[in-house]
């Protein structure tokens, strides 16, 4: 048999002409790929956004594409066709030896000193933050209905605060008056990734996601030449600094791509992975309390870095939020050799693409996989275990997330405060309406009560 026979056995999930299924991938895609992986199996062609891609679903196929054996799938070509245009260059587009060059420079701003002086910088800006949020003192009677007294949009307040604290402990500064048009610089970036349309048309997504693009670099060229002078300890500061073994610096050019995709990596992901932290234990209450019992216990108004191992139930909560809703929903590749998977030929030039997403609500992994269970993390089941790969919400090999201990960090000195300050409900019936055309996001901003204690 030749290859091309054997290609032709990786089943094609039809579509619409032209379309092929963009429309209920953008509207719908657990649906599409549940629907599509009860057919067809772990790996089938689907047409999206005008192209033939093939996916790849569970944790075989996640270990398969991640560990990359042999170097057949490089980033750069499949991530640039979704976001190349808007985040060019950034770490995660890099492949190969370009990319564990970078990598490794870029790994200075990482380390634990660098951590350490971020988290000390967040804190108070965290305190600002969350103090300047709405919250009325704590009641003395229930209401009957909490729905209707909801007082915070969560998913609006993190977001800001998460873009204060990225523009102070990346930047060392606080935003001013540009802060409106940075964010919806980012916003638009990162929807022009799902744009059904491809190519500029002014008001659509694809033409405000380049605009968003200049404004971004306009903002961060104008600061390296401070930075290259101070001895801050800042991101940005850091990464005009850093050097590897061997004294190699990043160009001026290097910073700004660096800058803006790390601004984007962070940003949205932790702040989705909080809200849908705060969302869950504003359904189940007893784990709030258990959680706020913690920090409490642990005595401080703010946490060290040496404290983040002590807040187990904050740790054991951030993974099943993660699992239930993956930030990273798809990680792609390209395949750069034809290569094999279980019997399948893929061919060199195919865009493969895995789901996070989809592996954790794997029913044969995750027992009750909707079911919000923290413990299935707990060191006496440890569910994770099932799969080195069945658990993927900062993906694995050579690109895994840098920043996941950052997040951890900031996701915890976040959550440790609020427990402290504030508790949360929500009406018992609501669930959070789902937007997963990019990034999944609450489309309702998360409306909650919060009140203080
Ligand atoms: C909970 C929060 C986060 C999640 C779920 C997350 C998820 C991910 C995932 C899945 C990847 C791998 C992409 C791929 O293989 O194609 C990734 C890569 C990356 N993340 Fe994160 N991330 C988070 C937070 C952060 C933060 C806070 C930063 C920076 C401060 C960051 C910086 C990066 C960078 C630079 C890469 C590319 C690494 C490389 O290609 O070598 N991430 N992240």
């Amino acid at each position: 048999m030749n290859p091309q026979d054997i290609q032709s056995v990786i089943p094609t999930a039809p579509g619409w002409p032209l379309l092929g299924s963009t429309i209920p991938m953008v509207k719908n895609p657990t649906k599409l790929l549940q629907n599509s992986y009860n057919k067809y199996g772990e790996i089938f062609w689907l047409k999206l956004f005008g192209i033939r891609i093939v996916k790849m679903l569970g944790p075989d196929a996640n270990e398969f594409l991640l560990l990359n054996k042999g170097a057949v799938f490089a980033n750069g070509p499949a991530w640039s066709f979704f976001i190349g245009k808007f985040f060019t260059r950034g770490i995660m587009l890099l492949d190969f030896k370009e990319h564990s060059h970078h990598r490794r420079i870029m790994q200075e701003a990482f380390k634990k000193s660098a951590l350490e002086a971020y988290l000390k910088r967040m804190n108070p800006a965290i305190a600002v933050g969350i103090g300047q949020w709405p919250i009325p003192p704590a009641r003395t009677k229930p209401h009957r209905n909490r729905s209707e007294e909801s007082n915070i949009l969560v998913f609006s307040a993190i977001k800001q605060l998460t873009l204060d604290l990225a523009t102070n402990v990346f930047m060392g500064k606080e935003l001013g008056p540009e802060a409106d048009a940075i964010n919806q610089a980012f916003f638009d970036c990162v929807k022009g990734g799902t744009a059904i349309i491809r190519f500029p048309v002014p008001l659509l997504k694809w033409h405000k996601a380049l605009k968003g693009r200049q404004v971004l670099e306009k903002f961060f060229h104008a600061q390296i030449a401070d930075k290259k002078q101070s001895q801050s300890n800042d991101m940005l500061s850091v990464l005009c600094r850093a050097e590897n073994e061997v004294g190699e610096r990043f160009s001026d050019e290097d910073i700004v791509n660096h800058m803006i995709f790390l601004m984007m990596a962070a940003h949205d992901t932790t702040t989705i992975t909080l809200t849908s932290i705060i969302y869950q234990l504003a359904k189940h209450p007893a784990w709030q309390e258990r959680v706020r019992q913690e920090s409490i216990a642990l005595g401080k108004s703010v946490i060290g870095y040496s404290d983040l191992d002590q807040l187990e139930g904050i740790t054991l909560v951030m993974k099943e939020a993660l699992r239930l809703c993956a930030p990273v929903p798809a990680l792609p590749r390209m395949t750069v050799e034809d290569c094999e998977y279980k019997g399948f030929h893929i061919p060199k030039g195919t865009i493969v693409s895995i789901s996070p997403y989809f592996t954790h609500a794997m029913e044969t992994y995750w027992p009750n996989p909707y079911h919000f269970d923290p413990d299935r993390f707990a060191k006496h089941r440890r569910e994770d275990k099932v799969h080195p790969y069945a658990w993927i919400p900062f993906g694995g090999g050579a690109h895994k997330c840098i920043g996941l201990h950052f997040a951890d960090l900031q996701v915890k000195a976040i959550l440790h405060q609020m427990l402290l300050k504030y508790r949360w409900s929500v009406d018992p019936d609501y669930r959070m309406p789902m937007d997963l055309s990019a990034l999944p996001t609450p489309r309702d901003k998360l409306p909650l009560h919060m009140e203080a204690i």
